[in-house]
């Protein structure tokens, strides 16, 4: 199963230099499952061309609004979308698009369109910051469509770029396009504190104390998150996997800097997730310089950090969801359950460290979902981004009938 296996999108392309990089995301669109129907404007048709797009999705690609046998097809395009995306979106484009203009093809398309909007503008950095791109840009928001702001980078021309105006990559703009995709469930609009990865723990300037941890399932949990509509935040420790889109990251090394980071994000949380793995141990004297060898190290004397989810217990606001996770060697549900009760959890997700394929670095995991209601859910050894949206839909469960007990 592929993430947009039988979604339907329109894909619209107007004529800036950003529209090689279009024919990547109709690629990637089609790969992921999608029937990527593009429509070009007359000035898309002058950078790029038709036969283009039509190799890369399979599927005829229209230019046409007025002509023989085409009379309808503005209508029937948009009938059979389930999102529309307009990528790049010039600055001509958003100007004729915010005064309801319907002279091309693409423009009658936006106005007789009820799917969700994705436009993706890419300009030169001044014209983006100019007050009437940025009028018809807030125009278009108020609408509702979803506005991808650009990025900024090089752009075509070799001495401008140092502010927003260059397309956001085809990856991110797919990312967008899966979160405008998926039905809107409890998560839609909540905020969600995720904390992913291990800590370290200073020895020495040099040296530290910390774990196996990876962070891949915390960055699971935070891209399907955001995927399902919630506004994300992750506070993380070193990362092995790179962050996903739409995130509001924050980076810390120590445990006692992740329980300061997630108490300051839990003022304003519906859901914690702590997949961290905060190191549980830190040396009782960090060495302000380097430790040199001496033929026999010094005992290294530890002091436990503190308990995160333990600390957060008087920090949480009613109804706020919080989902542990337990890595045990032995006894797992009936450790994780003693875990569950102490730190005051909703759900634990415990997995055993002796499995090979589950647990740290791999991007499987096999987990058994305990609940504070005592439902025992033992899940199959399957990728972390499957267990992830297991784990949330459970949260959003949970959700619902807190909002419901309100
Ligand atoms: N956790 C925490 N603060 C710590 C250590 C762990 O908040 N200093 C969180 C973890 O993120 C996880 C849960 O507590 O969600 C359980 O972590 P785990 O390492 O399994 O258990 P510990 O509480 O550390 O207990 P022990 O090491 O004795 O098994």
């Amino acid at each position: 199963m592929r993430p947009f296996d039988g979604r339907r999108i329109l894909l619209g392309v107007t004529g800036g230099i950003a529209s090689y990089k279009s024919a990547w995301l109709a690629r990637l669109l089609t790969q992921a499952g999608a029937r990527v129907d593009v429509v070009l404007t007359r000035s898309a048709r002058e950078f790029i061309g038709s036969i283009t797009f039509e190799a890369l999705t399979g599927r005829p690609v229209h230019t046409v609004l007025i002509g023989d046998g085409h009379a309808l097809d503005h209508l029937r395009l948009v009938r059979e979308a389930d999102l529309m995306i307009v990528a790049p979106a010039t600055a001509d484009f958003l100007a004729r698009a915010a005064h309801g203009h319907a002279d091309e093809l693409l423009s009658a398309c936006l106005l007789a369109c009820e799917a969700p909007v994705l436009m993706v503008p890419a300009m030169n950095d001044r014209m983006w910051a100019n007050p009437a791109v940025q009028a018809n840009v807030a125009t278009l928001r108020k609408r509702g469509h979803t506005m991808l702001e650009p990025a900024t980078g090089p752009l075509a021309s070799p001495d401008e770029g140092s502010g927003p105006g260059r397309m956001q990559e085809p990856e991110v703009i797919v990312a967008h396009a899966g979160r405008l995709l998926e039905p809107k469930g409890a998560l839609a609009g909540r905020r969600v504190l995720v904390t992913a990865g291990p800590t370290r723990e200073p020895i020495d300037p040099v040296r530290y104390l910390s774990n196996h941890s990876t962070g891949k399932m915390g960055v699971a949990l935070a891209a399907a998150a955001w995927r399902r509509g919630a506004e994300v935040a992750v506070v993380h420790g070193p990362l092995s996997v790179a962050l996903p889109e739409g995130i509001c990251a924050t980076a810390v090394e120590t445990t006692q800097e992740m329980a300061d980071a997630v108490r300051t994000e839990l003022a304003s949380a519906d859901v914690l997730v702590m997949a961290a793995a905060p190191a549980d141990f830190r040396p009782a004297k960090v060495a302000g310089a380097k430790i040199k060898k001496r033929g026999k190290p010094e005992p290294l004397a530890l002091d436990e950090t503190a308990d995160i989810l333990l600390g957060t217990r008087d920090a949480r606001r009613a109804g706020t969801v919080v989902v542990g996770f337990a890595l045990e060697t032995d006894d797992l549900v009936a450790h994780a359950r003693t875990k569950l009760e102490a730190k005051g959890l909703q759900l634990i997700v415990a997995n055993s460290a002796r499995e090979a394929g589950a647990g740290f670095g791999a991007d499987t995991n096999r987990v058994t979902l305990i609940a504070a209601d005592g439902g025992v859910e033992e899940l199959p050894l399957q990728p972390k981004t499957v267990v992830a949206d297991a784990i949330l839909d459970r949260v959003e469960r949970l959700l619902g009938a807190s909002a419901g007990a309100a």
